[in-house]
């Protein structure tokens, strides 16, 4: 599938956008101040997959989250802005992300995924 462009300059903080890139859901999200911070403060041994924050957003743009949208348990959606760890819960089975979609309860075995993204400054990335 081709590249898709994403204009970030609408989407306000703490909003979740979705979009689809070669048909699967993508969320793009831009993170609080204060998610950001809270994000930072976690320490690995308290994470199912261990990934620091900086692994989880391109260097520079601490303020986005690109993920796929599906739970990497079964695939269903979680729903953002809820849950214990400012991100998402599955409705299926349980799963709970944090802000940065690092899985913080199962039974989801691993961080949503990151799809390959670039930005092309600062109010556009690209998805692909
Ligand atoms: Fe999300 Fe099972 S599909 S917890």
């Amino acid at each position: 599938g081709a590249p898709i462009d994403v204009d970030l300059s609408p989407i306000t903080e703490g909003q979740i956008v979705n979009v689809f890139w070669r048909g699967k859901l993508i969320f793009v999200r831009r993170l609080s101040g204060k998610e950001i911070a809270d994000m930072k403060a976690v320490k690995l041994s308290d994470l199912l997959d261990p990934a620091p924050f900086q692994a989880r957003v391109k260097e520079g743009h601490d303020q986005w989250l690109v993920t796929y949208g599906n739970c990497t348990h079964l695939g269903c959606v979680p729903i953002g802005h809820q849950g214990d760890f400012e991100g998402w819960a599955c409705p299926c089975h349980g799963s709970q992300f944090d802000a940065v979609g690092r899985v913080r309860r199962g039974p989801a075995p691993i961080n949503l995924p990151i799809p390959p993204y670039a930005f092309q400054g600062d109010t556009k990335v690209r998805i692909g």
